[in-house]
This record gives C-alpha cells, sequence and structure tokens, in this order.
C-alpha cells in the first residue's frame, strides 16, 4: 500500500526490525545504512526517535547498535510473524504520534481503505472517547488502535458490532494476562471495577448499508499509575497484574480475537454473539444500575440484551426499556 500521509515511514519498522533479527548483536551503523538505504546520519536520527519511546538501544562507539531488549512497539514488522494472514490486520498503519486513530480511520474508510486495516499510534494528542470524552493517551504505555470493517450487514447490526468488539477485547486481556475481565454495556472492559478498556464505534452509513465502521479501541496496558482525575474509576493491566505486560502481545490477541468474532458473527448472526455477551458480562442481568441519557438519570435493574444488542432495563418505578445508547453505572 502507499505511504499513508503522517505514518511511520516504513524504513524505521525496517531498522528495527534489522536490531531485533540481529538482537544481542553490534550492528554497524553503516550497514544497517545500507540495508535500509538511508544515510549513518538518518540511522542516528531515528535511533534517537526510539529511543524516546523508551526502546533500549546500546551505542557501541566505532562499532554499531545494539538492542538492549526486544522492543514493545506495535510496529508492522515486530507483529507480521505473530499475526498470520487474516484481513484483520492484514494491513496495519502505524504512528508514532497522531491526533486520533478513529479520525485516521475515517478519513482511510473515505478513501477506500480496505477491510480490516488496522491503525495504530504509540501516542495520540486528541484521543476520543464516547459521548464527546477525551481518552488519555499516554505514550508507549496504551493500545491505541481503530480497525476498519466492511461487514455486508445493514446499519442496524452496528450495536452488536460494538458488543462482539467488547468480547474479542474481554477475551484477548484474559488470555494474556490471566486477570478477570468484567464488560460494562456496551463495552467498557473493568477489572476489579474500574476502567482498562473503552471502544468508540464510528460509521458511515447509508440508510439501507453500512459502507465501513470504525471499532476505536484504547486500553491502558502499562501506565504505572493513571492521573488524579481518573484514578478513582480507571486503572491498567500492569497495576492490576502487579507486572508489565506486553503490549505486543496484547495487541496481536486483540486482533486474532476480532477476527474470530467477527467471522463467528457472520456465520451465525446475532445471537452468537449476544449469547455470548450475556454470559461474559456481570451487567447482563439482575445488576443494580442508574441509567444516564437524555432523560437524566434512572435507577432500575438489567434484564439482559436483546438481538439487537440493545439492553433491557426494569426501572424501579415499573417501567420497561431497552438502551440503545447512554450509559449504566452500577449502584452499590
Ligand atoms: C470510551 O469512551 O470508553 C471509548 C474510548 C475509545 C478510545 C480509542 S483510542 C483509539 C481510538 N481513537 C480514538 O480517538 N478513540 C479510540
Amino acid at each position: 500500500m502507499h505511504m499513508v500521509t503522517g505514518s511511520t515511514d516504513r524504513r524505521i519498522d525496517k531498522l528495527l526490525h534489522l536490531l531485533v533479527k540481529n538482537a544481542m548483536v553490534v550492528v554497524p551503523g553503516p550497514k544497517i545504512a545500507a540495508e535500509i538505504g538511508v544515510t549513518r546520519q538518518q540511522v542516528w536520527t531515528w535511533i534517537e526517535k526510539l529511543r524516546l519511546l523508551g526502546v533500549e538501544i546500546r551505542g557501541v562507539p566505532a562499532e554499531g547498535y545494539q538492542l538492549a531488549t526486544i522492543p514493545d512497539i506495535l510496529v508492522p514488522s515486530l507483529l507480521r510473524a505473530e499475526l498470520g494472514d487474516h484481513p484483520i490486520g492484514r494491513n496495519i498503519v502505524h504512528y508514532f504520534r497522531t491526533e486520533s486513530t478513529n479520525a485516521v480511520a475515517l478519513r482511510l474508510a473515505a478513501e477506500g481503505a480496505e477491510h480490516g486495516t488496522v491503525v495504530v499510534a504509540e501516542e495520540q494528542t486528541a484521543g476520543r472517547g464516547r459521548l464527546g470524552r477525551a481518552w488519555y493517551s499516554e505514550k508507549s504505555s496504551g493500545i491505541y488502535v481503530s480497525i476498519i470493517l466492511r461487514p455486508p450487514l445493514s446499519p442496524a447490526a452496528a450495536p452488536v458490532l460494538t458488543l462482539m468488539a467488547g468480547l474479542a477485547a474481554q477475551k484477548a486481556v484474559n488470555s494474556t494476562t490471566g486477570l478477570t475481565v468484567d464488560i460494562r454495556w456496551p463495552n467498557d472492559l473493568l477489572v476489579n471495577g474500574k476502567k482498562v478498556c473503552g471502544i468508540l464505534t464510528e460509521m458511515s452509513a447509508e440508510l439501507d448499508r453500512l459502507h465501513a465502521v470504525v471499532l476505536g479501541i484504547g486500553m491502558n496496558v502499562n501506565h504505572s499509575l493513571m492521573p488524579a482525575p481518573l484514578e478513582s474509576i480507571a486503572t491498567s493491566l500492569r497495576i492490576e497484574a502487579h507486572r508489565g505486560i506486553s503490549r505486543v502481545q496484547v495487541f496481536v490477541a486483540l486482533l486474532r480475537e476480532l477476527e474470530r468474532h467477527y467471522q463467528l458473527l457472520l456465520k451465525n448472526g446475532n445471537r452468537a454473539i449476544t449469547e455470548r455477551w450475556e454470559a461474559a458480562s456481570t451487567f447482563a442481568h439482575g445488576k443494580r444500575v442508574r441509567v444516564s441519557n437524555a432523560a437524566g438519570e434512572t435507577p432500575g435493574t438489567t434484564a439482559g440484551i436483546d438481538l439487537s444488542g440493545a439492553l433491557k432495563i426494569q426501572y424501579d418505578d415499573g417501567r420497561q426499556e431497552s438502551l440503545v445508547a447512554g450509559e449504566v453505572v452500577e449502584l452499590k
């Protein structure tokens, strides 16, 4: 694919790959320069850039560069071997820094990017959350990714696609960290009651046809602490697991689980997702919640997910409703 404006120069990707391939060996600067086709000065500049991102590269005077540890950066060349050849992740666009991967993905989708295209960034300067909120996107600590899907489905399928993404993210976190992960409707992942992952689904559609759906997933992975205003409601995988977590591993598992659950949805329909979601979330049945939406805040009890992906609520005043949007907070 052609180079996407501002995305990571494929030659930096090559440089990292070269260092990883020769891990623990000192690779001479001129050799690197020759192999990727740039000047030695450019190699040095890129090495500095990678160091700023936490990649430990030793410079051995008059000899060359040596990787101290395998870097935990989400560049395609470090992911390729693990990903296999599936539609989701076949084309990965990487940024060291961008405003919002969802914004980039929507733009690429409008330009015709293929199904399964993945946009990922080490840092976002304007990460966006649901309900007009911002998403805290600390450099190199989290996973900030947007996946472009072109499902052969109607716009009515969007809520189920959103549930599907939450389910896939839950499985990925659980299998790579061993942590117990809950899903708060529609798709926040919680560990020990605090949020570790949020999903923002955006799309372009006509009345009867989805052009593209962008699943934007933000995950707090290696943050050693969350900033003050978030601390009481959000956490990271590292904080909860009491150890550093490989972003590469979680990311690879995430894309695989998305592929698997997407296929499941296309093959077996909505029920395959809603049933699994109900089994995976303590919010599905009998949870005391406060529902916030345009109508205000109302207490009630959850009563399952319907086939369209809506959350059924039994309000304390006797009314029932199927929520398609909005937010629920557990009442304790
Ligand atoms: C939420 O409010 O819970 C949803 C947060 C979604 C954040 C992710 S980070 C990657 C993608 N790009 C964005 O700007 N937002 C989503």
